[in-house]
């Protein structure tokens, strides 16, 4: 028994552990539950007698806790260097930079528009993008026939009721002037779409911006004067021409251009309100008058920025991006 004791006293000594893995086995080896060479010597102490069993009882006990300090040393060694890997680490390393990014250009002709427009007392305004055909076309006085209704212009999400993506904002107008009795004046900006081709002209969805404005007695030079005062906002004094034109929800109706470069350049759409219109929302029409005008961003700002190409807008290149600044 005592020599088999001391191999025992050497085996513990002589095991090597170097991992977490040979820790394991160094247990199980000693002190597992069934098989264990310590807990079988335990098991045995019961068939000695009393006298025997004090002596080896303790001879036993010391070898558990020869081999229970084995393993505490072991991981108190290994918990100081896991420590030491989390001391590696160096708090006087600069931080990874976060770069703050910058606003869209089209987002600075936006706000720019808004700004423009809530200094004159517009009220702001969203209107959805998924519309129904009354509010997009009937209501504004699109007839069933209008080449705009056509499935090669329009999205439809469903028919029959139709449901569609707005073509324009002037849904806009119809969804306040329905809510509110006048007087007021109104901006709106959003995405709209249209099933045209993509090119550097075109896109199926771009974004415009819908203004409107009902009191008693608004007039033709209301508009124009208001028109001025936008397009002078953003240009300064430039020339501005008024064409005739047709819209089926103004009447008159009128085209805006500007000159610039040497050439007229066309950048928004406006007119009198159709009395039909008003009538269509509950809107007297013997009282009331009102002017509206409608503009896209995309291309108001190819003017600003001389941009030849819309696409550029979506493509998501930072090279691009990064050269706005909001310094209007
Ligand atoms: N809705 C027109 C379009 O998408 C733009 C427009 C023209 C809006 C004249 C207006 C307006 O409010 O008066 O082409």
């Amino acid at each position: 028994m005592d020599k088999e004791i001391e191999n025992i006293k050497k085996e513990i000594k002589c095991f090597h552990i170097k991992t977490y893995n040979d820790l394991e086995t160094f247990r199980i080896k000693f002190l597992g539950k069934k098989k264990g060479i310590v807990t079988i010597l335990f098991k045995e102490l019961k068939k000695i007698t009393i006298c025997k069993r004090k002596i080896y009882g303790k001879i036993i006990n010391d070898l558990k806790k020869e081999v229970q300090n084995k393993i505490k040393i072991f991981n108190s060694k290994n918990d100081i260097q896991k420590n030491e890997k989390v001391l590696k680490l160096d708090p006087t390393i600069p931080g990874k930079s976060i770069e703050i990014g910058s606003i869209h250009p089209l987002s600075i002709i936006r706000n720019r528009i808004i700004d423009i427009f809530i200094k004159i007392g517009f009220t702001y305004v969203d209107g959805p993008e998924i519309e129904d055909d009354w509010h997009n076309f009937t209501a504004l006085n699109i007839p069933i026939f209008h080449p705009s209704r056509d499935m090669q212009d329009t999205f439809f999400l469903c028919k029959n009721p139709d449901i569609l993506l707005r073509t324009h904002t002037s849904s806009v107008q119809i969804r306040y002037m329905k809510k509110h009795s006048p007087p007021f004046r109104v901006l709106s900006i959003g995405k709209v779409y249209r099933n045209e081709t993509i090119s550097s002209r075109s896109n199926f969805m771009f974004h415009q911006a819908e203004g409107f404005y009902i009191d008693q007695k608004v007039s033709f030079s209301d508009l124009k004067q208001t028109i001025h005062y936008l397009i002078t906002s953003f240009f300064g004094e430039v020339k501005i021409r008024f064409r005739p034109s047709y819209f089926p929800f103004t009447e008159p109706s009128a085209e805006v251009d500007i000159y610039c470069n040497g050439e007229w350049l066309e950048i928004m759409g406006c007119g009198m309100i159709d009395p039909q219109v008003l009538e269509n929302v509950n809107i007297d029409s013997e009282i009331y008058s009102g002017f509206a005008f409608g503009l896209g961003i995309e291309r108001l700002a190819l003017i600003i920025y001389q941009i030849k190409d819309i696409r550029i807008y979506f493509d998501n290149d930072i090279r691009f991006l990064r050269q706005f600044k909001s310094e209007f």
